[in-house]
């Protein structure tokens, strides 16, 4: 399987990776053990069956589209269903208040438009994460600043935010990524001594929780999205969660071209704003899928748990640290470290081969976002220059530095969600194809 193959694309592809693997192999033998041969080297597979796909369909998805469909009121300005998702989710995740919005980018773009973030603002993001973070601070023209990775916990550095922090800093912006939440009380504490908003991005937290609390409800506002690959979807989607009933006002008005109502002779004067509308048809679809939501939840944060008991039996195998005691997981993935030199210093990309070969689809997850051309072309970017100057955007650049993420980006190895909704056998057979792998690790290097 490809190194880099995007998130998006692993997981579409991952109930097809399980089939396909089969063709073409010679045996396959349930119950493998740690004494055959690796799949790759023409032994049985470790994990036969495929995982469940993504997403599921049943009676109530199919009810709650053709209704939508049937009632003929397709946009949340004329129909319902919107509106009862939000308000589920504001139940479901106790936020005061939750809008539906186009896609988790549209909800973090509508938190930035909503506090006016602008050419000359800096806002501070994580390095290890989906580049949407990224693109909502540059599409304001507003300056990006990368925080580096703490390895341990796939998370943001939170003891690396402070220095970040300079006079033009109008937002902090942690990501839960996979699905965990990020050190939230340093991140809020620096934010309240700092008076800086925290606008978390937890598109991939969905009933992630710290302390109790949902991931998405603790800072001023929290992102979440609903495409495709995510733990809660239909297709494309997205939601802002906040207690704020203020900014909840602002992010309804940009969300909706500047109003607060669809009446022509509403006296409300428009602000600046967009359509970025979420449908019937997906709040319809959200609401049937939010039905089993919570039981899904349960079920990764269990698998998950019985993996990493199982994983650290393993030399080499490191999972993502989770805040102990204080986190609950949303398990948007599984993520963990592969040190090479406990497998008679095998690349990565062989372990993700064998791993593959064995039936259990894999990714070497994000690449080094703050080098990317695309992101470092910004210190050359014309817009850029004339509002910041060569001399800021070539200090940015300098300073665009993250060593322990480009480790991690080295190391790291993702499972997605749906393998979590399989079985604890499949979770055996995970960690027992990896015991293989490890055992024949010499052979591998030279396969
Ligand atoms: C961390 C993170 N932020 C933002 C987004 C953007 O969400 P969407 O794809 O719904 O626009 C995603 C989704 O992939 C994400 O993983």
């Amino acid at each position: 399987m490809n190194e880099k193959l995007d998130r998006r694309d692993f997981i579409s592809n991952m109930s097809i990776a399980g089939v396909s693997l089969a063709i073409g192999m010679p045996q396959i033998t349930f119950g493998t053990t740690t004494d055959s041969k690796p799949a790759l080297l023409g032994g049985p597979r470790a994990h036969p069956a495929s995982f469940p796909s993504w997403p599921i369909v049943e009676r109530p998805e199919e009810n709650a589209l053709l209704e939508a469909l049937r009632s003929k009121k397709w946009g949340r300005l004329n129909g319902r269903a919107v509106a009862d998702f939000e308000d589920a989710y504001k139940n479901m995740s106790g936020a005061k208040h939750c809008l539906g919005l186009s896609s988790g980018t549209s909800a973090l773009f509508t938190a930035m438009g909503a506090l006016d973030i602008g050419p000359g603002d800096e806002v501070l993001i994580p390095v290890y994460t989906f580049v949407a973070t990224y693109n909502v601070v540059v599409l304001n023209y507003a300056l990006p600043r990368f925080v580096d990775t703490d390895i341990e916990s796939f998370q943001i550095d939170a003891n690396q935010i402070e220095k970040a922090i300079t006079p033009q800093t109008k937002v902090i912006m942690p990501v839960h990524i996979g699905g965990s939440p990020a050190d939230l009380d340093t991140i809020l504490g620096l934010g309240n001594k700092n008076h800086i908003p925290i606008v978390e991005d937890a598109c991939q937290a969905p009933m992630a929780e710290w302390r109790g609390k949902k991931a998405g409800t603790l800072g001023l506002t929290g992102a979440i999205s609903f495409q495709s690959s995510k733990n809660l979807t239909s297709g494309e989607g997205g939601a802002l969660l906040t207690n704020d009933e203020e900014f909840a006002e602002s992010c309804y008005n940009f969300h909706n071209q500047g109003r607060h109502t669809s009446d022509p002779n509403d006296p409300y004067s428009p602000t600046r704003g967009t359509n970025l509308r979420l449908t019937e048809f997906q709040g319809s679809l959200l609401l049937a899928q939010m039905k089993r939501f919570p039981q899904q939840v349960e079920h990764r944060w269990e698998n998950a748990a019985y993996l990493t008991s199982l994983f650290n039996e393993i030399p080499g195998i490191y999972p993502a640290k989770l805040y102990e005691g204080v986190t609950k997981s949303a398990y948007h993935l599984y993520m963990f470290r592969y040190d090479k030199k406990e497998f008679q210093d095998m690349d990565r990309s062989v372990f993700l081969k064998a791993l593959a070969a064995e039936g259990i689809p894999c990714s070497g997850g994000y690449g080094m976002l703050n080098k990317e051309k695309y992101v470092t072309d910004l210190a050359k970017n014309k817009h850029y220059l004339k509002i910041y100057g060569e001399k800021t955007m070539n200090e940015w650049l300098e300073q665009n530095y993250c060593p322990q993420n480009d480790q991690l980006c080295e190391e790291a190895v993702w499972f997605s969600q749906t393998m979590l909704l399989g079985t604890r056998q499949d979770m055996e057979q995970i960690a027992q194809a990896i015991q293989k792998i490890r055992k024949y690790s010499g052979d591998l290097k030279k396969a």
